[in-house]
């Protein structure tokens, strides 16, 4: 196959997609993602909370009609995943991941940074026990079955610390009669978290002070889409090292956006960041390669299911033929471990990488690159003059701690 020219990158938009969506749940280690933290000052219960009231309330405070949501974001994109978020009109009172949103929550399913979203509902008990009362779980029933009946989920699963217990039991059956939808306990597609409460704005006003007292109490979260953000539609095709989308989106957000970039994204795999950058916005080129047939006939099913128009051509990284400062913008998530095509293994990858890569990007040109070999790639950064290198994030995926780096040419 010839050696794709730069050109600029049409949106098939318009085009039916036909392609049935079969995605993988890439983060299936959701529910163990640590929440958002809340800056330290949110953290802090006001002083007079200390003091706990004996009467359990069952009502959660609600400005307006407004709900509150929460954001699963890997560890180490949160701040990509919540520049997204200020940016949705009408979202308020951001605390960490948190916040109130006042409209449907579709917009909020078009984040892209984030791995889930889930509407959250803080019941002011001591411990989940007490839900089973019979007012507190008509309570927790009509609230799942708000999220049901907008996230459609056929089946359910619960994340709890001690989750096996028999009030976990009863929770799961009451909630699996009631919503008439099944309990399962792996794939279930409307993930329940339970845990207690941090909402410092828990509970009605003080009627002296007017101030909102802090109380103990439980969180109950439902992710409001069967499927988890991060899975995308697009993604018919899956290849072991697939990137995870959010990773995919909060590097090209950090690498910038702009119009005018011609971009190319070597050792391209499936496609996750050609895809993800097209649906951006547009580009002045954006072109993928791999040297792997099967990546490219994968990345190939992808763009077309995700309606877009990007070329993608079987090549060699390292010796790519293109003429010299052929981009603005080149971005790459390289092979790790055994993944190797070279001789000399990833060592002589990377630096013939580093090389080429340099030829290829303009004077003025930036080149983003997330490795699992973080020792090896700083390194070779050690040891070379060419290039200037700043570290944009560590992030925490699946077992993985990839490293970003931004370069650009001294
Ligand atoms: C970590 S994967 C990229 C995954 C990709 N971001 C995705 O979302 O699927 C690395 C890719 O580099 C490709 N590769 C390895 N050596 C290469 C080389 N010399 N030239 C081009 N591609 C290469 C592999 O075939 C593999 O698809």
């Amino acid at each position: 196959m010839a050696m794709p020219r730069p050109t600029r990158s049409k949106s098939a938009a318009s085009r039916p997609n036909t392609r049935s969506a079969a995605q993988p749940d890439a983060p299936t280690a959701a529910a163990q993602v640590p929440r958002l933290q809340p800056p330290a000052h949110q953290h802090k219960k006001p002083a007079h909370a200390a003091g706990k009231r004996s009467k359990a309330r069952r009502q959660v405070f609600a400005p307006g009609s407004a709900a509150e949501y929460e954001l699963e974001v890997l560890p180490g994109i949160e701040m990509v995943a919540l520049q997204e978020l200020e940016g949705v009109a009408q979202v308020r009172d951001i605390r960490g991941g948190r916040f109130w949103y006042p409209l449907d929550p579709t917009r909020l399913t078009r984040l892209r940074g984030s791995v889930a979203v889930y509407r959250v509902k803080t019941f002011a008990v001591p411990r989940p026990k007490a839900l089973l009362g019979h007012q507190l779980l008509q309570e927790v029933i009509s609230y799942l079955r708000s999220v049901q009946s907008y996230g459609q989920h056929k089946s359910f699963r619960i994340s709890a610390a001690g989750r096996e217990t028999s009030t976990m039991q009863r929770l799961a059956e009451v909630i699996s009669t009631e919503l008439g939808i099944a309990h399962d306990p792996q794939d279930g597609e409307m993930l329940i978290r339970l845990r207690p409460s941090e909402n410092p704005n828990f509970g009605p006003p003080d009627p002296e002070t007017g101030e909102r007292l802090a109380e103990e109490g439980w969180d109950i979260l439902a992710r409001i889409t069967p499927r988890p953000l991060s899975a995308r539609a697009w993604r018919v095709c899956n290849r072991a090292g697939g990137l995870n989308a959010t990773i995919a989106f909060a590097l090209l957000k950090l690498a910038g956006v702009r119009e005018a970039d011609r971009i190319f994204n070597p050792m391209s795999g499936s496609g996750t960041l050609l895809i993800e950058r097209d649906l951006l916005g547009p580009s002045a080129a954006l072109v993928g390669v791999d040297i792997d047939a099967d990546a490219v006939e994968c990345a190939q099913q992808n763009i077309l299911a995700a309606g877009r128009q990007i070329e993608v051509a079987q090549v060699d990284a390292q010796a790519t033929g293109l003429p010299p400062r052929s981009f603005d913008l080149i971005v790459s998530d390289l092979p790790w471990g055994d993944a190797v095509t070279v001789a000399g293994g990833n060592e002589a990858l990377y630096s013939e990488f580093l090389k080429e890569m340099y030829r290829l990007l303009s004077r003025q040109g930036r080149l983003v690159v997330l490795t699992h070999e973080i020792r090896l790639f700083e390194r070779l950064l050690g040891e070379q003059t060419r290039w200037h290198s700043r570290e944009l994030f560590q992030v925490y995926s699946g077992g993985h701690h990839p490293k970003a780096y931004l370069l650009s040419k001294k």
